[in-house]
């Protein structure tokens, strides 16, 4: 009878741990959250002018060329809020006419937006751009700090899109056009094409691509160093609809591609066309079962051995309006290269009537191996161009370009999962910290307007912090990144941000736990401040924990001081507290235990307390913790101490206030306080439950904690029933009986009173001030007293 219940009920626990499991490490949460307003970013933005999405560096001339609506800028590189110069590339209104008449939306399609911008050499820049969906280039050069177009208007087709919502990619290499974008109208016929004097194109056939929405391309210099005689290839990286799996109507999946530098054609078979054509399925498997992810960007980090080239891919979930999910994955060129040279392909077989499936091809290749570039091989059997190659090798390539294995992630699972906004793009760093070791951090755009910088460290994500870089909640368009600066275009604008800011870790303890590569706590400095990147300057005055995450070197942090609050009867007050780290948990204490929460008296929000229609009984020391749990230690931080000292609103008048330096409070009472007026993080509810009950059961409440106190003190013997009481506040202030200050309701505010509660104070905050749990007793009580009020009333 018990056997099987017991049986469900484990295998129940099971499933909900992985459940568990695979939902917290989607979740993710970046330790920092920077808003808008903290940004301290650099922007750059024109009144009238949109769509921020293209951008060209040019390290040569100390620049960021910018593609927008209409607009190219040369923008300073160290300071994008100074343009140096601007040409505007308008639609004729002919042209606009023309597209209108077609059904397009004049101010939406029918503009001209840059789409594309390459280097050709020194002096001139080869730019595309929608032209209200009739995609045209020209040539832009850039000479005696002023940019022109050269207005030798050529056709884009093939190389821009003639939509501008429709994605594209393309790069130039060595003079030679790459592009990967749809040849007509209705972005029905896509294409990836090279603009050379003998000019290449993908065949028309679902086979090759089926509604491919183009990602990104770039050149391999596989060539180098190739004891086989192999070519320079061109990885290209897109999405498109499945032709393998026949379960579904539209399965898309995520592909890499590639093409020979050398390839010139066939010359029966595949006539202008690629004959090195080949594709594989990318994967980046989630924990959870879920349709393949998509792809979205991708990043190159070169290696001057190509070999140790990897490519970063951001991917997001297929169904994003039941499932908000991004990955990133990263991809070693060589397992590419691998599948391509090496792996299986895959056939079309007809079954039944006119039902086609897609297997692997088990037969006998013919030689050379088809979609591979001349090599030595080739070249020693007389193929030297793929002009020659039989046509045999071109019909196999022809009807399948398709791989069998997919492409495996290095590790063979994601590097980052997180739920909520999808990431858009990134960008890939490489730090050296201060262990040697080079760390890639990746800053990933979300479609909202934020950057999140995360690592991994062996298999654990971790996100540093998240910044939101753009007011409106839009999506980043493009990211790039030089000489440690990272910039960010979108819909509204263009921002610079450094891609660290080390001094805004305020404490060794934020430092340390930041785990972020690019900074370390410098003790003799007291700050935290960027690793050097050379090697041996000064690292063992150093600390930076990465992949343990631990802060036991940081030194011990001074007592702090508390700040001393008025308590006016009947009013709300707001104690703020800011933790470091959105991991961290924040206890509150009240007179030395854990605030009760369940409290409807108190709403607990991010940055505080809000205590309502204070009473006398709500006069004490409050105090604000964090603790923030990294690898199974714990690190326990005083963030802020406050005493609440009553001031009865009735007695002391303003001036009285005034001259202590107090200002008035809001004459606000708890039901005074309108529902617009409650905070949004509004978490715990207060309802006008009866007071009395409240001031009964404070009492109550207070009456048995004092008792246990003070027997508590005699037991320990902390208090002798004979010794003077006075002395005894000075030393142990947690046994100061509330009810002292429950009642100076007098004018004249006793001074010897307020000097015995700041020397109790002093002390009392060494002994706050704990850290990893251990706690860093004042032993001698200060005899330093502090006669002062209120020393930030902003933060009332
Ligand atoms: C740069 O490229 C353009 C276009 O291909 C060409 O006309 C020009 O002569 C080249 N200039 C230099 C300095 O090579
Ligand atoms: C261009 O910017 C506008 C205004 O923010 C935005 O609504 C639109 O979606 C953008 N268009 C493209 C193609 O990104
Ligand atoms: C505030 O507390 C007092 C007693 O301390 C009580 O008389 C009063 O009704 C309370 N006000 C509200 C709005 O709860």
């Amino acid at each position: 009878m018990y056997c099987p219940l017991l049986f469900f009920i484990v295998l129940h626990g099971i499933f909900l741990v992985c459940a568990y499991n695979g939902w917290s490490s989607l979740k993710s949460i970046p330790r920092k959250t920077i808003q808008y307003e903290d940004n301290n970013v650099i922007t750059f933005k024109e009144e009238g002018v949109w769509n921020y999405s293209t951008m060209l560096i040019r390290e040569d001339l100390g620049l960021l060329v910018l593609g927008a609506r209409e607009a190219i800028y040369t923008l300073d590189i160290n300071d994008i809020s100074v343009a140096k110069s601007k040409v505007l590339w308008k639609v004729t209104e002919e042209k606009q006419k023309e597209c209108t008449s077609k059904g397009k939306h004049p101010d939406i399609d029918c503009r001209n937006y840059v789409r594309m911008l390459h280097q050709m050499n020194d002096s001139v820049m080869y730019m595309c751009g929608t032209n209200a969906f009739s995609p045209t280039c020209d040539y832009i050069t850039y000479g005696d700090g002023q940019l022109k177009l050269e207005g030798k208007q050529e056709d884009g087709r093939g190389k821009c899109p003639f939509d501008p919502f429709q994605r594209s990619s393309s790069v130039m290499v060595d003079q030679d056009l790459y592009s990967a974008t749809s040849l007509n109208f209705l972005g029905s016929e896509p294409v990836i094409l090279r603009t050379s004097p003998i000019s290449l194109r993908t065949v028309f056939k679902s086979s090759w691509l089926n509604e491919p929405n183009f990602i990104y391309m770039d050149v391999v210099p596989e060539s180098e160093d190739s004891p086989e005689g192999d070519d320079d290839k061109v990885y290209m990286f897109f999405s498109e609809n499945a032709v393998e799996y026949d379960f579904y109507n539209k399965l898309v999946v995520s592909r890499v591609a590639r093409v020979c530098k050398g390839d010139m054609g066939g010359q029966r078979t595949l006539q202008r066309k690629w004959t090195s054509f080949l594709k594989a399925r990318l994967d980046c498997s989630v924990p959870e079962p879920s349709l393949p992810y998509i792809i979205q960007d991708v990043f190159h980090v070169r290696h001057k051995k190509w070999r140790k080239s990897v490519f970063y891919a951001v991917f997001t979930s297929q169904s994003s309006s039941t499932d908000r999910s991004s990955a990133v994955c990263a991809y070693d060129v060589t397992d590419i290269s691998e599948v391509f040279s090496r792996g299986k392909f895959k056939t079309e077989v007809t079954v039944e009537m006119s039902d086609v499936k897609w297997v692997t091809y088990n037969g006998e290749l013919p030689v050379p191996r088809p979609g591979a570039c001349i090599n030595n091989a080739a070249r020693s059997s007389g193929i030297m161009r793929s002009l020659d190659l039989p046509d045999k090798t071109l019909q196999f390539i022809r009807d399948r370009p398709l791989m069998d294995d997919a492409v495996r992630p290095i590790t063979g699972k994601p590097l980052l999962l997180k739920s909520g906004p999808l990431l858009t793009r990134l960008v890939v760093d490489h730090v050296t910290a201060s262990d040697g070791q080079s760390y890639p951090v990746m800053f990933v755009g979300t479609e909202n307007g934020y950057v999140q910088k995360a690592v991994n460290y062996d298999g654990e994500i971790h996100i540093i912090k998240e910044v939101k870089l753009f007011q409106n909640a839009e999506p980043i368009d493009v990211l790039r990144l030089h000489q440690n600066q990272l910039y960010a275009g979108s819909a509204s604008g263009v921002v610079q941000m450094p891609v660290s800011n080390c001094n805004r870790y305020s404490s060794c303890l934020d430092c340390v736990l930041a785990r972020d590569p690019y900074c370390a706590w410098d003790v003799p400095a007291q700050r935290c401040s960027r690793v050097p990147t050379s090697p041996e300057d000064g690292k063992s005055n150093l600390i930076q924990s990465l992949k343990d995450g631990d802060a036991t070197r940081c030194p011990t942090i001074a007592p702090m001081e508390p700040k001393i609050r008025s308590l006016v009867l009947g009013n709300n007050i707001r104690l703020l507290c800011y933790p470091d780290s959105n991991l961290a948990q924040v206890n509150w204490n009240f007179a030395g235990k854990p605030l009760p929460y369940s409290d409807r008296k108190y709403t607990i929000y991010n940055v505080g307390i809000l205590i309502y229609n204070a009473s006398a009984a709500d006069a004490g020391r409050y105090t604000c913790t964090s603790v923030e749990w990294v690898k199974g230690r714990d690190y326990t931080q005083t963030l802020a101490i406050y005493d609440l000292r009553e001031q009865s609103a009735v007695v002391v008048t303003d001036k009285i206030k005034a001259t202590l330096g107090i200002l008035p409070e809001s004459h606000t009472t708890s039901s005074g306080l309108h529902k617009s007026e409650e905070p949004p993080w509004h978490s715990k509810t207060v309802s006008s439950e009866s007071k009395w009950i409240v001031m009964q059961v404070a009492l109550a409440m207070l009456s048995v904690m004092m008792a246990c106190l003070l027997i508590w003190n005699l037991y320990m013997g902390h208090i002798s029933p004979f010794m003077c009481c006075g002395r005894q506040l000075i030393k142990s202030p947690r046994n100061l009986p509330e009810r002292e200050y429950m009642h100076t309701g007098n004018d004249a505010v006793d001074s010897k009173q307020q000097m015995v509660r700041l020397c109790v104070t002093t002390n009392s905050a060494l002994e706050a001030t704990s850290f990893h749990g251990n706690t860093t007793k004042g032993d001698t009580p200060t005899d330093v007293c502090v006669f002062k009020y209120i020393t930030d009333e902003s933060e009332i």
